[in-house]
């Protein structure tokens, strides 16, 4: 089994975060280190899935850093990216006079990954005809520039990733099921963030110190009250949200800023999910429904209030110790953070709002 030292491997595949920060110690990132460690060298193709910004990019990165062929190229396709008519010719080249305006040839990339790992990020973003010739490619390791008489051979290492639900395209007809079973043979699993809640606190101080030191400001560790409010919080964005939300505060330098904009996400807040995966506590669940409705209609009042507390006490039946007790346990902002929102609402340039209400699509 390769020895997992991301450490070692990071000037080789540039800027990538500690190895105790890409895995922290939740059971279930234990056992994706585990399962990476297997899989990096063996000549296998891997399907790395996963919601968007949970790492399946990183753990690419590293499948290829840990594998024998290292020292060889790295070729990420970003299927998406690439209009549909181009990718053929951009993934296995052409030659020339193969189409109008094809004056030379050109090698595509899965030529250039010859010997070295071929990234291809959201798969199922290939149609059907490409889906054949990279089925070829797993099958016999051959492939066809468009315009050759001929097939080529190529020695290279497929990893592929989608954040979408492969077997439910299967169903649909738009993938096809043996290039499935071909690309999954080993499959990586990318959990969402609220699946290891417990390495959230860690992963908050890291981007807290590198964006930090990037863009040499002085951000304050986070608060109890706001690292509860992380916890809680539902992460449809995964890390890569928790990663825009600390560089937010860390360039307007106030802690508000991260509880009144998970709070204006509130819908989010409420999509959990019930995972079939494990035993499930009925009790358990019941429990936390109960607490997060409370929320809902604490914040409902309160707002109602334009947050004066005493009148939403009164409103609720409640007293106002135990109102100040619940916002507090339910990880809302305070009062004081709202106006001070308010304030800062005024203050943020265009640019800034944009950046906040796509971070988690970002
Ligand atoms: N385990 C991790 N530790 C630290 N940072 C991480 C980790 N996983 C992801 N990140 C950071 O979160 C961001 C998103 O990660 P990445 O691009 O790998 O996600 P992804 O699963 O490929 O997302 P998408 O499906 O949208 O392509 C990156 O900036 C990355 O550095
Ligand atoms: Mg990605």
């Amino acid at each position: 089994m390769t020895t997992l030292s991301v450490n070692a491997l990071a000037q080789s595949l540039g800027e990538l975060p500690p190895d105790q920060i890409i895995f922290g110690n939740s059971d279930i990132m234990q056992a994706v280190r585990s399962r990476l460690g297997k899989v990096a060298a063996a000549n296998v193709p891997v399907l790395i899935t996963g919601e968007s910004g949970t790492g399946k990019d990183i753990i690419a990165r590293l499948i290829h850093g840990l594998s024998p062929w290292k020292v060889g190229p790295y070729v990420k396709v970003n299927c998406p990216a690439i209009p549909g008519t181009l990718l053929e010719s951009e993934l296995f080249g052409y030659e020339k006079g193969a189409f109008t305006g094809a004056f030379g040839s050109k090698p595509g990339r899965v030529e250039l990954a010859h010997r070295g790992t071929l990234f291809l990020d959201e798969i199922s973003e290939l149609d059907m005809s490409l889906q054949s010739k990279l089925l070829q490619l797993l099958q016999d390791g051959q492939f066809c520039r468009i315009g050759a008489q001929e097939d080529k051979k190529v020695e290279v290492r497929v990893v592929c990733a989608t954040n979408r639900n492969l077997e439910a395209e299967i169903e649909a007809g738009t993938f096809r099921q043996d290039l499935y079973y071909r690309i999954n043979v080993v499959n990586i699993r990318m959990p969402a963030l609220r699946e290891r809640r417990g390495d959230i606190e860690n992963l908050a101080a890291y981007f807290l110190e590198y964006y930090n030191r990037k863009f040499n400001c002085k951000a304050r560790p986070l608060s109890s009250e706001t690292l509860a409010v992380l916890r809680k919080y539902h992460w449809p964005g995964n890390i890569r949200e928790l990663e825009n939300l600390i560089k937010r505060y860390v360039i307007l330098g106030h802690e508000d800023v991260i509880t009144s904009d998970l709070v204006a996400r509130e819908p989010d807040y409420f999509n959990s999910e019930i995972s079939l995966d494990g035993p499930i506590s009925l009790k358990k669940m019941t429990r936390q429904c109960v607490r997060e409705l409370e929320r809902k209609v604490i914040l409902k009042v309160l707002q109602h209030h334009h947050w004066n507390r005493k009148q939403a006490a009164r409103t609720l039946g409640i007293s106002y110790r135990a109102l100040l007790y619940k916002i507090r346990d339910a990880g809302l902002p305070s009062n004081r953070a709202l106006r001070l929102r308010q304030e800062e609402k005024n203050k943020l340039s265009d640019d800034d709002k944009s950046s906040s209400s796509g971070a988690a699509a970002d």
